[in-house]
């Protein structure tokens, strides 16, 4: 089924403008091409790969993973390639792309869930989950510290959330160099493919938008992240797309790196600056 419209608006093929609330409906309309512009991307998913491996999870048996934002599975795909085994709960906003991904063969502990992120509670999406993987969705949230605030609370305690995005707001060249792959291949490939350009272009300027790397860092820290880092790709991806991680700190109590004994000293009124230095 070919899907021509959205935000309320019949396509008339012209151009739209593409903003978070309209975002799932656009992929609608580009789901059935959106396997073949990626795949013409060096690097899309060996770089899903990536981030999924840099989440360091070992496989166990009935391991939970969360993959928010899934689209046609090539993140589902990552995931299943880091931890084979695990079960692994897809979600998204956007009925055509999950329509996609559900026609791709998976092991039985893959399912795929039409969801909005922000109604993941009325969809019955619950964790734990021993780690989350959200790639080229946080951008796409219109509130991101909401957003990352339910993935804490989504993680198992000490499980790690990877958030594989574009962030070139820090850097000159990175700018330099999205707006030129987007200028003279995303957007004209795009529009050749699919005969519009306009989710391409919400691409480019929510890319040029969100946030630069130390600022997205630090909104995972006042989520409540901990053990942040950032890693980034090679390709001319460097220094554009990046491995966002962290992960739900661990009650003190279960901190193996805690010393049992520090952890039962109390601080006394007067301060730590009171306590024995050899304790
Ligand atoms: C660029 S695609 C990425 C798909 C996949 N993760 C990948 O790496 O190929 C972004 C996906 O996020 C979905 N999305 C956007 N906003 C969303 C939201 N608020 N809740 C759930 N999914 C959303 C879109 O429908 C789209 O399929």
């Amino acid at each position: 089924m070919r899907v021509r419209q959205y935000a309320g608006v019949a396509g008339t093929g012209k151009s739209r403008t593409v903003d978070p609330s309209s975002v799932a409906k656009a992929f609608d309309v580009h789901a059935r091409t959106y396997d073949k512009l990626v795949g013409a991307n060096p690097g899309y998913h060996e770089h899903l790969r990536l981030s999924a491996k840099r989440m360091g999870i070992a496989p166990r048996p009935g391991l939970r993973l969360l993959d928010l934002g899934c689209g046609t599975g090539a993140s589902t795909a990552a995931l299943l390639d880091a931890v084979p085994g695990a079960q692994v709960t897809a979600v998204d906003a956007s009925a055509e792309m999950l329509g996609q991904a559900r026609r791709k063969n998976w092991p039985p502990g893959v399912r795929f869930v039409h969801s909005r992120m922000e109604d993941l509670d009325r969809a019955g999406v619950q964790g734990p989950f021993d780690g989350i993987l959200a790639a080229y969705l946080v951008r796409n949230l219109r509130d991101r510290d909401a957003g990352l605030a339910k993935m804490l609370e989504l993680l198992a305690p000490g499980a790690p959330l990877a958030v594989h995005e574009y962030s070139v707001r820090d850097s000159v060249r990175s700018r330099l160099t999205w707006n030129l792959v987007c200028g003279m291949v995303i957007i004209p490939m795009g529009k050749l493919r699919t005969g519009s350009g306009d989710i391409y272009r919400y691409l480019r300027r929510s890319v040029v938008e969100f946030d630069g790397v130390s600022a997205f860092s630090d909104r995972m820290g006042r989520a409540g992240f901990e053990d942040i880092r950032v890693q980034t790709m090679d390709g001319w991806q460097t220094h554009v797309v990046h491995t966002f991680l962290g992960r739900r700190p661990t009650p003190a109590a279960d901190d193996p790196l805690l010393d049992p004994a520090v952890a039962e000293v109390e601080t006394p009124p007067e301060g730590l600056a009171q306590l024995d230095r050899t304790v």
